[in-house]
């Protein structure tokens, strides 16, 4: 073939391939252009390179040249239409896409005010000596009531008023049996796991969730948190214990907070006392408190000729609903976004 030849065919196949490319408007136009023209196999590139053998040996190098400058001028023209095709070139953009619209923004998370309030807690705990301690939610009698001092005749161990487990024994005859398991009615079970596994002093605090089988009103509801305190070292006192949770009730509450005990009742104490707290005008119960009853302590083989004690529970929503003026507790369980976003 003659290098005049030669070069008007590359001519007319760069301009018939350029135009094909560009008149491409789909994906399968634009395939069949592609393979036509650049084609590993049969493509009119390769057909015409092979052709390049017939060109006189002197002519070859110029002919070599104008076949490099088609290949890329046709290369340029198949990335440009795939790109329009695809979407990606400007000419090309999709027409329902417009990048002036404000992006969707991705939803983040958000700590629960009950979580906020056990980190606050714990911090002001903290500064005082005490270390946070946990403990299983579903506990065995052992833990939730015999080292406690809780008779097996006691109104709390009555199957009506706990959410003892399917897998085991239910009856109230039943509840002592080995395997028997129970949600937590209290946070007073990891005060036994923690002396069963340590030696005085014990500092400790205990913040988490218990279960009773209440019917959820403003202020019940079957699932709550509590912050458990206990202390056990030598010539423990009771003003120990007053001072210790006033000056909680002042860090948390703020200045102005006094607080009052009132005689109670509890198994795992003695003296019991019911926690006041005066808050706006108002005396307002938040938990039990006492010295830690001489069982107890020989429950988990300390003696309590040696040592004494004092622990405390208080409900984390009663604080928590005062601190924030949060009139029902059934809000901080409902989920709702536009009032767990205010916290
Ligand atoms: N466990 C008690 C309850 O759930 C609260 C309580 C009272 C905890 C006295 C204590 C305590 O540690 O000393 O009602």
């Amino acid at each position: 073939m003659s290098l005049q030849n030669f070069l008007s065919a590359l001519d007319s196949l760069q301009s018939e391939a350029i135009a094909t490319l560009d008149a491409a408007s789909d994906a399968e136009a634009f395939e069949a252009a592609r393979v036509k023209y650049v084609g590993q196999k049969k493509g009119a590139l390769k057909d015409i390179q092979k052709q390049m053998g017939s060109v006189a040996a002197d002519d070859r190098k110029s002919a070599g040249m104008r076949l490099n400058e088609v290949k890329q001028a046709i290369e340029k023209a198949v990335a440009e239409a795939q790109s329009r095709i695809s979407g990606g070139g400007e000419s090309g953009a999709d027409p329902t896409f417009d990048p002036t619209l404000p992006g969707v923004r991705p939803t983040i998370g958000h700590v629960h005010p009950i979580t906020q309030t056990i980190t606050h807690l714990t911090e002001i705990m903290g500064r005082m000596g005490f270390e946070a301690a946990e403990g299983p939610e579903v506990e065995d009698p052992h833990h939730n009531f015999v080292a406690l001092n809780i008779p097996e005749d006691h109104p709390a161990r009555d199957p009506l008023d706990n959410f003892y487990l399917a897998t085991a024994a239910t009856g109230a005859e039943k509840q002592n049996v080995e395997g028997t398991r129970l949600l937590r009615s209290q946070t007073s079970t990891v005060q036994i796991r923690v002396m069963a596994n340590r030696k005085p002093p014990i500092r400790v605090i205990s913040l988490g969730r218990v279960y009773r089988p209440d019917d959820p009103d403003a202020t019940h509801f079957p699932m709550f948190h509590q912050m458990e305190g206990l202390l056990v070292d030598t010539h423990v006192t009771m003003a120990n214990l007053k001072t210790v949770l006033r000056v909680f009730a002042t860090n948390y509450l703020g200045g102005d907070v006094e607080i009052r005990f009132r005689p109670s009742f509890f198994p795992f104490t003695e003296p019991s006392v019911e926690v006041d707290f005066l808050w706006d005008g108002n005396w307002i119960e938040f938990g039990g408190a006492g010295m830690v009853d001489p069982n107890v302590f020989r429950a988990v083989g300390y003696d309590p000729e040696e040592v004494s004690g004092f622990a405390f529970g208080l409900g984390v929503e009663r604080l928590c609903m005062r601190r924030h003026g949060i009139k029902d507790i059934r809000d901080l369980y409902s989920g709702d976004m536009r009032f767990l976003s205010q916290f």
